[in-house]
């Protein structure tokens, strides 16, 4: 048992922050045993942690990320999502056939991970077996958690990122066969990059492997009004995008993530909710490569469940803090269209990317008792320059602050330090 002495802050409903100055978390096994005011008599023992003034708050959870685009970052803004992909995307990720080439890409990639405060990465690698292992690999090093997808592609994609069929089931069986294991930290997950770059076939393929195995499902969905218009072309049959992920099991047969939905509306919103379908909301992306503007207001008030990603490299911000300010910041660009659309607020935005977010990974996200300890220590003295509440210094944090604050990180119980 290990208890954390801080100003405690997270949310349990998108309606409020729990407070606690001064307050206590203990923790046992990597989970939260309880929050407290006053340290119970039985916990007076315990070893504890004293952080002072320091505020503590669950960690981040980056539910979008292509991994093998981190050295794409801040570069290369000057185009839409199709001739963005062809131009500078896919011939950076053909460079990961190179196992030299990733262990130096990633182990950066997994270190600024770590460096912004994220505990729990939901990642893109490539359609290579070999470098997404070592992802896999540096991840588990960490200790950090992240669900990891070698990507399959087999058509409209260069030679260098097109696989078959049966290459493309062998090497995800092989990283199963590896990383498949009951509450194991690093996991794998299916992820066929979105349906202009999959066939029927590979996507009924990735929807039996999902089922086979029990594991989660990652996409893109409805991000660019080209991409639509494209998938119409290529499934016919679908009577929305979102369908044709369904028709192969891959939209909420098993937990599933579809990153952007910008625009999503009508059946389809509506099939993600019967289906229980998380969106990844990744707002710099969607601004740099002028997809448009999510309607998060919408989704939550459909019971949607929400989640932030960075989407390195359409996202140029590894910061999830960050990505609460512009999820904030589009909404209000809505209301500015539509009154009756309420921009959204700290706690929900908050909530969003904690305990929403976290729900993917199980008991994550909250300090509430059960709850896995993921969390991050902040120094905020160079910015409390005037005795903020404690709302306002998280506040200002979230909107000024940096990986210059984030003292100690957590997953897990476990501090995590590089
Ligand atoms: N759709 C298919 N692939 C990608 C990608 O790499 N980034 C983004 N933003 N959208 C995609
Ligand atoms: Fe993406």
């Amino acid at each position: 048992m290990k208890v954390y002495k801080g100003h405690i802050l997270f949310t349990k409903s998108s309606e409020k922050f729990e407070v606690i100055e001064n307050g206590y978390i203990a923790v046992e096994n990597g989970c939260v045993v309880g929050v407290y005011n006053v340290l119970p008599a039985e916990l007076q023992n315990a070893e504890v942690v004293d952080y002072g003034d320091k505020l503590i708050i669950p960690a981040m959870n980056d539910m979008h990320v292509h991994a093998p685009q981190y050295r794409n970052q801040g570069i290369a803004m000057d185009l839409e999502l199709l001739p963005w992909l062809d131009n500078y995307t896919f011939p950076e990720e053909s460079k990961y056939s190179d196992t030299a080439y990733a262990e130096r890409m990633y182990s950066r990639f997994v270190r600024d991970l770590w460096r912004h405060g994220t505990m729990r990465t939901v990642a893109f690698a490539t359609i290579h077996k070999d470098s997404t292992r070592l992802l896999m690999k540096l991840f588990q090093e960490a200790g950090m958690g992240a669900l990891v997808g070698k990507v399959d592609m087999n058509r409209n994609s260069p030679d260098t990122l097109t696989e078959t069929v049966d290459d493309a089931k062998r090497d995800n069986e092989a990283l199963i066969a590896e990383f498949n294991q009951p509450n194991a930290l690093v996991r794998p997950i299916i992820t066929p990059r979105f349906v202009p770059s999959c066939t029927p076939e590979m996507l009924s393929v990735c929807g039996e492997l999902a089922k086979k195995y029990n594991l989660p499902v990652q996409s893109h969905l409805s991000e660019n009004r080209g991409e639509i218009a494209w998938v119409k072309e290529l499934e016919p049959e679908s009577k929305f995008y979102g369908d044709a992920y369904n028709r192969y099991g891959l939209f909420g047969q098993t937990p599933t993530i579809m990153a952007h939905c910008v625009w999503t509306e009508g059946e389809e919103l509506e099939m993600i909710k019967h289906n229980g379908v998380m969106v990844a909301h990744c707002p710099t992306s969607n601004f740099n490569l002028s997809s448009g503007m999510a309607p998060i207001r919408t989704f939550l008030n459909n019971g949607i469940k929400v989640g932030l990603g960075s989407d390195i490299s359409g996202g140029h911000d590894l910061s999830i803090f960050k990505m609460m300010v512009y999820a904030i910041q589009v909404s209000k660009m809505h209301y500015c269209q539509d009154k009756t659309k309420p921009f959204l607020t700290l706690p929900e935005v908050f909530w969003i990317a904690t305990k929403s977010a976290g729900s993917f990974f199980g008991k994550v996200g909250s300090f509430e008792k059960g709850y896995e300890f993921d969390a991050l220590v902040i120094d905020d003295a160079e910015l409390n320059h005037d005795n903020y509440p404690l709302l306002h210094r998280l506040e200002r944090f979230i909107y000024i602050g940096d990986d210059r604050q984030i003292m100690h990180r957590y997953c897990r119980g476990k501090l995590i330090e590089m």
